[in-house]
């Protein structure tokens, strides 16, 4: 794991905007794994601004979301397919039909999930999977004590997370219990990984993830077993870390060619 740590939300943002910058423009077939929630918000912010200015392009860019609740039409307000088209794709040169969120509509849920997994294979797989986390360590939807080797499925939410997601709906009863969700193994397929976290509210998330157990009861702490992640942290988030320095040291001491 790599933990970068900066000061602001903002900062954070523009360091994981270079990363997607540079994998965009070094590959020629790139597969990106997208993330929800407020905290990827101004990562796709400054990416729609340099594709404006042309810095980058998504023409050739496949993506795939994480996840998707089950039993809201992709135009409801809290779909995340509307999410996706609305904070990201309708500004972008991205080809609609290379973008993937798993379809939480679908007549049969268990043949949708198996067709994405096949769509991600079939793709040659995710090279960059952007991640963000829940204030219980969730990635995507996968709730604490979940299996840490899990495929793409239909989950149950728990009921942290329904609250923490109400504040998005008229009400908690209106958020969905189920969802799709990439599974642990899936996003583990990824050939690098960039969580972002930001805020006090994610504190305990973040010190559990990089300094705790590998366990089911934090299911970002498989990260700890990933070839390539990195973590980057707003210093209300990295608040909890006992290593801070640490890691600030390793930042500074990186070798040329293990920049970004
Ligand atoms: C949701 C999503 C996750 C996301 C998490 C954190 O439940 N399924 O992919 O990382 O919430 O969201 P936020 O960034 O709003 O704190």
């Amino acid at each position: 794991m790599e933990i970068i740590i900066r000061k602001t939300a903002e900062e954070c943002a523009e360091f994981a905007a270079k990363i997607v910058e540079n994998y965009l423009r070094i590959n020629q077939r790139p597969v990106l794994g997208l993330a929800t929630g407020s905290t990827p918000l101004r990562l796709y912010k400054i990416l729609i601004q340099k594709n404006k200015e042309q810095a980058i392009s998504f023409k050739k860019c496949v993506t795939f979301n994480l996840d998707e609740y089950v039993g809201l039409t992709s135009d409801h307000a809290q779909a995340y397919r509307h999410y996706m088209d609305t904070e990201l794709f309708q500004h972008t040169d991205i080809q609609i039909e290379n973008t993937h969120v798993p379809d939480g509509m679908a007549e049969d849920l268990r043949q949708e999930c198996q067709r994405y997994e096949t769509a991600i294979r079939n793709s040659g797989g995710i090279g960059l999977q952007i991640l963000g986390i829940g204030s219980n360590a969730h990635i995507g939807f996968n709730e604490p004590m979940c299996s840490l080797s899990s495929r793409t499925w239909v989950k149950i939410l728990s009921r942290e997370t329904i609250r923490a997601n109400a504040r998005f709906f008229n009400s908690p009863e209106e958020v969905p219990k189920h969802c799709i969700t990439m599974g642990i193994g899936t996003i583990m397929e990824a050939k690098h990984c960039i969580v972002l976290a930001t805020g006090e509210s994610k504190a305990d998330a973040v010190v559990n993830m990089i300094e705790g157990p590998i366990s089911a009861n934090c299911p970002a702490s498989i990260l700890q077993m990933h070839p390539r992640t990195t973590i980057i942290v707003d210093e209300d988030a990295a608040k909890r870390l006992q290593n801070k320095s640490h890691y600030t040291w390793v930042e500074q001491n990186k070798l040329d060619w293990q920049q970004y």
